[in-house]
């Protein structure tokens, strides 16, 4: 089966928090049910919020979380963000992350986005190279820390 042949993209519903639950416990380890229940719900709750999953043979296999900025951090509207990437690791390396940042940076840019931002750690290596490949470079904004 080619996934990508298979692969259905469509808008993140709230059934889905079970499936990105279990996904995001695959690829990082623990089970952060509370933490994707409030992520998700504070993401509905934007009308700026675009979040995408992929479907193959019925199966949510991956997602992408993905807004436009609404003036947060005196950046313009014409800016989106992804927020969270994530593919089921049996599934990954075969273009669904791809599939699914193109289909959400096609529906950004309908409405008028022409830049997006993405916040990747350094140590997350998948995620930079995944970036990379997507033709993503090093923006002019920074990342400050004060440690308290
Ligand atoms: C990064 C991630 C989204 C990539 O998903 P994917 O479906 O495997 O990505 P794609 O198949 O579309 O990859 C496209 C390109 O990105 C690069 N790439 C993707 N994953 C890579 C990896 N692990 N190492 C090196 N390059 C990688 C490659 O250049 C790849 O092209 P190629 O397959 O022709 O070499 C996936 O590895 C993932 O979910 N990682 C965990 C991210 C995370 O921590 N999310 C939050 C919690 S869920």
């Amino acid at each position: 089966m080619n996934p990508l042949e298979d692969v259905k993209i469509r808008p993140l519903e709230e059934h889905d928090l079970e499936t990105i639950v279990e996904i995001d416990r695959k690829v990082l380890g623990d089970r952060r049910r509370d933490y994707w229940e409030r992520k998700l719900q504070r993401m509905d709750n934007k009308s700026t919020q675009i979040s995408l999953v992929a479907e193959v043979e019925g199966n949510v296999v991956g997602f992408i979380l993905g807004e436009v900025s609404g003036w947060e951090f005196g950046v313009p509207d014409t800016i989106g963000w992804i927020d969270t990437i994530g593919v089921e690791p049996v599934y990954q390396k075969k273009g669904l992350a791809t599939a699914l940042a193109h289909e959400l940076i096609k529906k950004l840019k309908t409405i008028g986005v022409k830049t997006i931002y993405t916040l990747v750690s350094w140590s997350d290596w998948d995620l930079l190279q995944f970036f990379h490949a997507m033709g993503f470079t090093r923006g002019d904004m920074i990342n400050l820390e004060l440690k308290i």
